[in-house]
């Protein structure tokens, strides 16, 4: 079994060679952070005499097998090394970003693409993706929203084990297969003002409740990894943070994976103030329990003086060692080292099969806002088409950011989607109208905006008024989100609204596409144009995805995991926020809200139109009381009360009326996906039990307290019907 072997191997290591396990090294220009002053003849060095455990960013079976040669024809214990890579939504066929993706709450079709990102990956040398992010986060101002799944736990919690499951299946050692990592643990996505790597406020309830679920999750699903963040929560780096990861992770929740630290995030504690140097923070971060150095460079300088002075307990590091060694003996790699670095596996991917995939899942992650006038899904009647806007054939930002291999330029463009998918007698007319990101784009460079230059709008205008609907594709660049991508405005950039203004001018037809990463403000458009359509970032096959659903060979199904703010002043902004003493008073200013803006979403969580209408009605529950072991049904009817064919995700929500701490006024507790033909209607039916009403309370522990409780259904966050019932214990 795997710990008789694993022991087996730490019984032959000298702690030198130990520590070498605890240490990973960046293996490209490929960077992700400011790399290690060591050329690459010195990590060659390092490896052949087994000072390292793992690489990030070493690409292809070649370099990773040329990677893993060094180690096993010149190190003393031929110990493999592990090859991680950022895997974020996929790997050379591109899904749509992780908050696109989760817009379509298709738990299957999200663990299907991890698969296939785990195939693709596996097939390159990989055996480890950075992935999935599982921060809840609020604030739309942070550039790494697009890489989690929005603002609410049960959400991000079902996304987390569904993106295990894929990437790792049940079988780690299959080399179709990758080992995944939990990250950030934990609170990355709480950065005060949503500013990247920014300091973290928050309490024990925070904590438990909101940030901690999806990653219970993932250690509950046997993620192999888990990564730490850069941020300091509540006076702690949480790479130094015992709580979190000693006691929570590690003993709490008796995972038995490593952690690895975000890039350089050992060092930077000095930074943060908190270590005098490279080798004090090598101290700190091994003590509570980061068990690997990401291209940080402490622990390779400072554990093994660390260890002879005592500061660092050899218990300490053989535990981390050996949470190594079982990831490294699951995945397969001490019976075949190469077991990833198989050209043959390349063969039998169908890049044409993963397409199609990617296509699917895109059309599933639109999200229509609005559609009035009938102006969606485009009738027959229209015969010429304007295509406007500076994405509107980008054929790079539907990549969107951490795009792995994903090539510059290779998604299809929402040109180019409606040019392949229109009938013959549709004539589409195509203006940029103005650039939005320019000069140099690139995971490392700040974007240029373009916040001037309007020299094509005219012939944009002209375009417009000559056609009969206009589709206007703006947005945000792809690297406009992302890490280092904070931004104080979430409007459209740039020159982008007064172009808007101009093709409204002259033609009221227009149907706005936006492709972004994060939620926009968009109160003006929301406003003024008819139609709008939330595209997202979606990857390879975006612009064919786009057209399904433009022109009705999709109707649309997904519903936004993030509220749309009416002002950007209102981040963060999430629906399961606390009720606070003074929630709302007509009459007067004094109570909790703004004097210029409502308080409420502009597009609340849970929102998503379709070409069909669904009614909710009949709302029961089995029993008015729900006791221990005796869980409730929830029923209610849904109807489609429409001419199509159409999907719905029903809702379930319930609120704690009164409890030992403050409680939210809402929280997802269930969903589901219900097809329904025209006309017809179905009952659907959840169960409520004690274990769904549980949360961290005043005792410092989950449970569920006797008492009142709101149950609420409906289409999203904002439009519930509700019912009450009572937990007795
Ligand atoms: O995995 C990432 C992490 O999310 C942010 N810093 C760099 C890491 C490795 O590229």
């Amino acid at each position: 079994n795997v710990e008789a072997k694993v022991d087996s191997v730490l019984a032959l290591m000298t702690l030198e060679e130990k520590v070498g396990q605890l240490v990973q090294y960046n293996g490209s220009w490929d960077l992700t952070g400011p790399a290690l002053e060591m050329n690459n003849k010195q990590k060659e060095e390092n490896l052949k005499n087994g000072k390292v455990g793992a690489m990030l960013n070493v690409l292809s079976v070649e370099a990773t097998r040329k990677a893993q040669k060094l180690v096993m024809e010149n190190s003393r214990l031929k110990i493999p090394l592990m090859f991680g890579y950022d895997v974020i939504h996929g790997y050379s066929t591109i899904f749509p970003v992780p908050l696109a993706e989760t817009s379509s709450w298709d738990l299957e079709a999200m663990e299907k693409t991890a698969q296939i990102a785990a195939l693709e990956s596996a097939a390159n040398g990989i055996n480890w993706t950075f992935s999935p992010m599982i921060d809840v986060s609020r604030d739309a101002r942070w550039g790494r929203i697009m890489e989690g799944s929005g603002e609410d736990p049960y959400l991000t919690s079902k996304v987390a084990v569904a993106k295990v499951q894929g990437y790792q299946s049940n079988d780690l050692a299959n080399p179709h297969t990758i080992a995944a990592t939990a990250k950030h643990f934990a609170g990355y996505g709480f950065g005060e003002a949503g500013r990247d790597y920014n300091t973290v406020h928050i309490g024990e309830n925070e904590l438990h409740n909101t940030i901690l679920p999806p990653f219970k999750a993932a250690a509950k699903a046997g993620v192999a990894t888990f990564m730490n963040s850069f941020n300091d929560i509540d006076g702690t780096p949480a790479t130094a943070h015992i709580t979190l990861q000693r006691d929570i992770l590690k003993r709490d929740w008796n995972w038995n994976g490593f952690v690895v630290s975000d890039w350089g995030s050992i060092p930077e504690m000095i930074a943060h103030g908190l270590a005098r140097d490279k080798k004090h923070a090598a101290q700190l971060a091994l003590n509570a329990g980061s068990d690997m150095d990401m291209e940080g460079g402490a622990y390779e300088i400072g554990l093994l003086s660390l260890v002879e002075e005592g500061k660092v307990s050899e218990e300490y590091i053989n535990d981390a060692v050996k949470r190594v060694l079982r990831v490294k003996f699951k995945l397969g790699l001490f019976d075949d080292p190469y077991l990833y670095a198989n050209p043959e596996l390349l063969d039998q991917i169908s890049f044409e099969e993963h397409k199609a995939v990617a296509r699917d899942v895109a059309k599933k992650s639109i999200v229509l806002l609005k559609n009035e006038n009938g102006l969606l899904p485009i009738q027959d009647s229209v015969k010429k088409i304007a295509v406007i806007g500076p994405l509107a054939n980008d054929k790079d930002t539907p990549i969107g950011n951490w795009r792995a291999q994903g090539e510059t330029n290779s998604a299809v463009s929402l040109l180019e989607g409606l040019q392949n998918n229109v009938s013959k007698d549709v004539g589409i007319s195509y203006a940029k109208g103005a650039d939005l990101g320019m000069g140099e784009r690139s995971f490392l460079m700040p974007l240029e905006i373009n916040k001037t230059d309007t020299s094509g709008f005219q012939e944009a205008i002209t375009k417009a008024s000559e056609a009969d609907l206009v589709i206007m594709a703006l947005g945000e660049d792809a690297f406009q989100t992302g890490e280092g991508r904070s931004q104080v405005d979430i409007g459209l950039a740039g020159v982008q609204k007064e172009l808007l203004k101009e093709i409204q001018k002259v033609n009221k037809n227009i149907v706005l596409v936006l492709i972004n990463g994060r939620p926009l403000e968009i109160t003006y458009a929301s406003e003024n144009i008819p139609a709008i359509v939330e595209a997202w970032q979606l990857g390879s096959e975006s612009g064919n995805a786009i057209a399904d659903v433009l022109l009705g060979d999709y109707n649309p199904s997904g519903k936004l995991p993030v509220s749309f703010p009416r002002a950007v002043g209102q981040e963060p902004l999430y629906y399961n926020q606390k009720n606070t003493g003074r929630p709302f008073n007509p009459t007067h200013v004094t109570y909790s809200g703004y004097a210029d803006e409502k308080k409420d979403a502009l597009y609340p969580f849970g929102f998503g139109l379709s070409y069909t209408s669904f009614e909710y009605g009949n709302l029961s529950i089995s029993e008015e009381e729900l006791t221990p072991g005796n869980p409730i049904e929830v029923s209610f009817s849904l109807k489609n009360t429409g001419e199509r064919e159409g999907k719905e995700i029903a809702q379930l929500y319930i609120r704690d009326l009164v409890a030992s701490t403050t409680r939210p006024v809402k929280e997802l507790k269930g969903f589901k996906m219900v097809k329904l033909a025209p006309g017809e209607s179905k009952t659907v039916t959840f169960q409520m039990n004690e274990a769904m009403l549980q949360f961290y309370s005043v005792n410092k522990k989950w449970e569920a307290e006797a008492g009142e409780f709101e149950i609420m259904v409906g289409g999203n966050s904002r439009d519930l019907q509700k019912v009450k019932f009572s937990l007795k214990k």
